[in-house]
């Protein structure tokens, strides 16, 4: 599975990709309003700096709008991927850019009847919100696991990013059902390594180690 960082910040990014885990990056307008900087700036910085694709989303509601933003977000970077939401017009432009050799990520997919419309219309990515569906007591993870089946079934080439991702648990769970890619907050994604065990487990080795003699 990959491992795509859920987030706008350069720190987290930079911090991340040194251990090659970033294999690409995911933003929306909320993500982008934290950080303070033009939007332009954020996604060329981040595409510059990560090799893989980088979803930078359209804010247009028609679908001209979404059309004529999508086609100047992707002269950004040659990495980039207009991300469009599930809406009649985000179906309609996700298809006309995709007709353009343009990539897409079409965003705000809650149900497996909504993702593959989105498929069909020749979305490269679709990302149902696991932890948003999870919120109003709908088991997210299982829109994850269909959206698998569905897509294995009929041969598609779009891949499923798992997103709004909260945990631990929903990272396993999203490897497990098959999900091609998870997007994981920046702030989450540390914890991933971190184990209390491994840190009392180093710990008694460092300490035992120093009672061996050393050689002279
Ligand atoms: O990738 C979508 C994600 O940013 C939404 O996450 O936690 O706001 O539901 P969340």
């Amino acid at each position: 599975m990959k491992f795509f960082l859920d987030t706008g910040n350069m720190e987290e990014i930079t911090r991340i990709s040194r251990l090659g885990l970033v294999d690409g990056v995911t933003t929306n307008p909320s993500i982008i309003a934290k950080e303070k900087r033009p939007f332009k700036d954020i996604i060329q910085d981040i595409a510059r700096l990560v090799p893989g694709p980088v979803s930078a989303e359209v804010i247009g509601t028609t679908t001209e709008e979404m059309i004529k933003e999508g086609r100047e977000i992707a002269t950004w970077a040659p990495n980039i991927v207009v991300k469009l939401p599930l809406t009649e017009s985000g179906l309609e432009a996700t298809y006309q850019l995709s007709q353009e050799g343009i990539k897409t990520n079409v965003t705000l997919v809650f149900s497996a009847a909504q993702g593959l419309m989105a498929a069909k219309a020749g979305a490269t990515y679709i990302s149902p919100f696991v932890g948003r569906l999870d919120d109003i007591g709908v088991d997210g993870m299982k829109l994850v696991r269909d959206l698998k089946a569905i897509l294995s079934e009929y041969n598609f080439s779009t891949e499923i990013i798992a997103a709004s991702i909260r945990s631990i648990e929903h990272v396993e769970q999203a490897a497990l059902a098959g999900s091609h890619i998870a997007t994981i907050p920046g702030s989450l994604l540390p914890s991933l390594w971190k184990h209390p065990l491994t840190d009392i487990g180093l710990e008694r080795f460092l300490k035992d180690w120093a009672s061996v003699p050393q050689t002279k």
